[in-house]
């Protein structure tokens, strides 16, 4: 039997999640977020998925945050591990080598935009809302909010952000570089669709080694970050991937990617 709150669909090499509580606009709670680490565990461990678009069900919300009524019940030592299963699962997202593509089709507020901050890439539907409110309940955004929002605008905006707690729209977010693309309301899921798509019949080593080059090299030195891509691209260069799609360019053909 499926998981009650997540959806899973696959067309070709490409799945579909959806968060599944559209009554509470798919607030977190920690059912979900257990769900979510196991399936995304499973979906990172299959080699034929190539990419996952992540969106939340109904018209309203993509994820309108942690669920708020599960927090306020927690002790100090529960909400300390929640706020850790959280952020295992955000990292889990950002270091998966098969893309995961966030379709905000509505509220991310809270855990919900931290959610889609872990993805490396972000759409987002004409009337989504993003933000960090957490402030206005006297916390703190704890799935790795804090870092990942400073990281990705700069320590200024990003303080901006969290110490109103105010959403902002999608145009503002794209202006921020928040969001890759903005859709009209009813559409952001199939574009993230076309997204998906169209990374799947990419190389799937190289989309992996630019992932991971990106993630890990942000956290080192300039000059390590430097010789950890050298290596990737000489590792890339000696793959079949890479002798068709330089064969391909050079015979003027389309190159057929088969990921070895
Ligand atoms: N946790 C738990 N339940 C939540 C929730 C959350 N983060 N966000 C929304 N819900 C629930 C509401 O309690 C309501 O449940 P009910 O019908 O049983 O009363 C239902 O979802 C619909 O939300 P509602 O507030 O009635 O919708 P709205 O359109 O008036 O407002 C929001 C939408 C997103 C502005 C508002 O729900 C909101 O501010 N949510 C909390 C956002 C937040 O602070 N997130 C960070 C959490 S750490």
């Amino acid at each position: 039997m499926p998981p009650a709150n997540l959806l899973t669909e696959r067309t070709d090499a490409v799945v579909k999640v959806t968060i599944n509580r559209p009554d509470k606009l798919n607030a977190l709670d920690r059912a979900s977020i257990d769900e979510l680490r196991r399936t995304f565990t499973a979906l990172i461990e299959d080699t034929t998925v190539r990419a996952i678009v992540l969106h939340g069900a109904g018209e309203k919300a993509f994820i309108a945050g942690a669920d708020i009524a599960e927090i306020r019940a927690r002790t100090p030592t529960q909400a300390e591990r929640f706020s850790q299963a959280g952020q295992q699962l955000m990292r889990s997202i950002e270091q998966s080598p098969i893309p995961v593509i966030a379709a905000i089709n509505g509220y991310a507020l809270g855990g919900g935009f931290e959610l889609a901050l872990a993805c490396p890439i972000r759409l987002a539907s004409a009337s989504a809302r993003v933000g960090l409110p957490e402030i206005k309940l006297g916390l703190l955004p704890g799935f790795g909010g804090t870092q990942r929002l400073a990281r990705l605008i700069g320590r200024g905006p990003a303080l901006s952000l969290m110490l109103s707690g105010d959403p902002i729209g999608a145009e503002r977010a794209e202006a921020l570089g928040l969001v890759e693309k903005i859709a009209p309301d009813r559409d952001v899921v199939e574009v993230a669709m076309e997204r998906a798509a169209r990374i799947a019949r990419a190389a799937p080593l190289a989309v992996r080694a630019i992932l991971e080059s990106v993630d890990r090299g942000l956290d080192m030195p300039l000059d390590a970050a430097l010789a950890f891509e050298s290596s990737r691209f000489g590792l890339l260069c000696a793959s079949e991937d890479a002798r068709e799609g330089t064969a391909a360019f050079l015979e003027k053909r389309a190159a057929r990617f088969t990921g070895r």
